[in-house]
């Protein structure tokens, strides 16, 4: 595939020296607002500025860089990914994207190459939402979208993310200096993991994400009553915590016989006051849904919603509810999916078309940009988890597909004014 020098080698060390930066010895965490978060921005900066990009740390941590065009303030083409991690991550997640577009910049530079438009290449801050109920906040203050009422919410430990800001040197009162606008972006595109087993199954180190499906995130509090565990009769019992168990199965089964791709997690509790002989009297979880479909995800929702308000009221336990994110289903364009496509077909794979279950930072950036998403194979399908992998070979491969799309970039516009988005629904 080409005869350019492998990309593959620079992008796996810097993801090898990248997960090294790491809360938990042994284990990747690296959870927004920490001092390994900032850690991890300080070596992407760096890289960035070796590029031969311009870097700064913008108002709510997220890493931006930008590669001058032929002139200098072009519009630019946007590329990212995020650097935050969920807890015992696997390496690739976020920082595959990231990485890969900074040595895309870093070929272009080499090669003093400039282009008719800037290339700008962003780190977002915050995709997982590990720390904090609300999710995308990197992407979300860039698209202008950031909800300043989240800066009161509070981490596990109490911290508000007002102070957790200021404690990584940024200042919490300027998070609107983060926005962009859609004149000064020709596009976002974002190179990922696939996260699944599809790419896999088919053989290829690459496809063409067609669309990033939408999903309802909600914090859900359970409140009876703490008792002795040795003296509370089962029959008088307010116990939150099999309150909960039961709106946990509840969810599980519901997802399980939908048959139409809805799916649903638990993936974190908290039980108080938390000890081997006290009945549980509070309890705390969080619930995510994802759906193909947005009517189909918004009517699974109310229906689960439901289901827990009847297992609460028979239980006789206190229940707040509180959606913490909602995302619709965001489409990729179909003149970026063209682009894409054409790329790896100048690198000699099979164009292959697929959705993501997965959130991504696109989910965001819509709202000031058209959206392209390229996909690479990851071993097994596994994510969130120590094992997730990518060969190097498909990180070359990967790292060759975007550089072709970056340096035969057309504008919607020019698209569009070619006749090249006659039959794609765009006009
Ligand atoms: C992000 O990784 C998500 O899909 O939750
Ligand atoms: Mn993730
Ligand atoms: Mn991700």
């Amino acid at each position: 595939m080409g005869e350019r020098p492998s990309l593959g080698e620079e992008i796996v060390g810097r993801i090898e020296a990248l997960a090294a930066i790491s809360e938990t010895p042994g284990q990747l965490t690296r959870i927004f607002l920490t001092p390994e978060h900032r850690a991890g921005a300080d070596l992407i900066l760096a890289w960035m500025r070796e590029a031969g990009m311009r870097a700064h740390l913008d108002a709510i941590g997220n890493v931006c860089g930008r590669y001058e065009g032929v002139a200098q303030g072009l519009p630019c083409l946007m590329l990212g990914s995020h650097y935050d991690t969920v807890r015992d991550a696997g390496k690739w997640d976020g920082p595959l994207g990231l990485i890969t577009a900074i040595s895309c910049v870093s070929d272009l530079n080499r090669r003093g190459k400039r282009l008719p438009y800037a290339i700008e290449v962003v780190g977002f801050a915050d995709e997982e939402g590990v720390r904090f109920a609300s999710t995308l906040l990197g992407s979300r203050a860039v698209a202008g979208t950031f909800d300043e009422s989240v800066l009161d919410g509070r981490d596990a430990a109490g911290v508000t993310m007002r102070n957790a800001l200021r404690q990584f040197g940024l200042d919490p009162d300027h998070i609107g200096d983060a926005a962009r606008t859609r004149r000064e972006l020709l596009a976002y595109l974002e190179l990922h993991i696939e996260q699944g087993p599809v790419l896999e199954a088919q053989d290829l180190p690459v496809g063409v994400v067609t669309a990033i499906a939408g999903a309802t995130r909600m914090a859900a509090r359970l409140a009876g009553m703490a008792g002795h565990a040795g003296t509370v009769p089962m029959m008088l019992r307010r116990d939150a915590l099999t309150g909960a168990a039961e709106c946990i199965g509840a969810i599980e089964e519901f997802c399980r016989t939908d048959g139409n791709g809805l799916v649903g997690t638990v993936g974190y509790i908290d039980a108080r006051p938390g000890a081997t002989n006290v009945i549980a009297g509070q309890v705390s979880f969080t619930i995510d849904i994802r759906a193909p479909a947005d009517g189909h995800r918004k009517r699974a929702v109310s229906d689960i919603v439901r289901q827990i308000e009847a297992i609460a009221k028979r239980r006789n336990l206190a229940l707040q509810l509180d959606v913490t994110h909602e995302n619709r289903t965001v489409p990729c364009a179909p003149w970026l999916q063209a682009q894409i496509a054409a790329a790896i077909t100048a690198e000699g794979v099979s164009v292959f078309e697929l959705p993501s279950g997965a959130g991504h930072d696109g989910m965001a950036m819509i709202d000031i940009a058209d959206v392209g998403m390229v996909f690479v194979r990851c071993r097994g399908g596994v994510s969130h988890h120590p094992d997730e992998h990518v060969e190097l070979a498909d990180a070359d491969a990967a790292a060759r597909v975007l550089l072709h799309v970056i340096e035969n970039f057309r504008g919607r516009e020019e698209v569009s004014s070619s006749g090249g988005l006659q039959g794609t629904g765009f006009s």
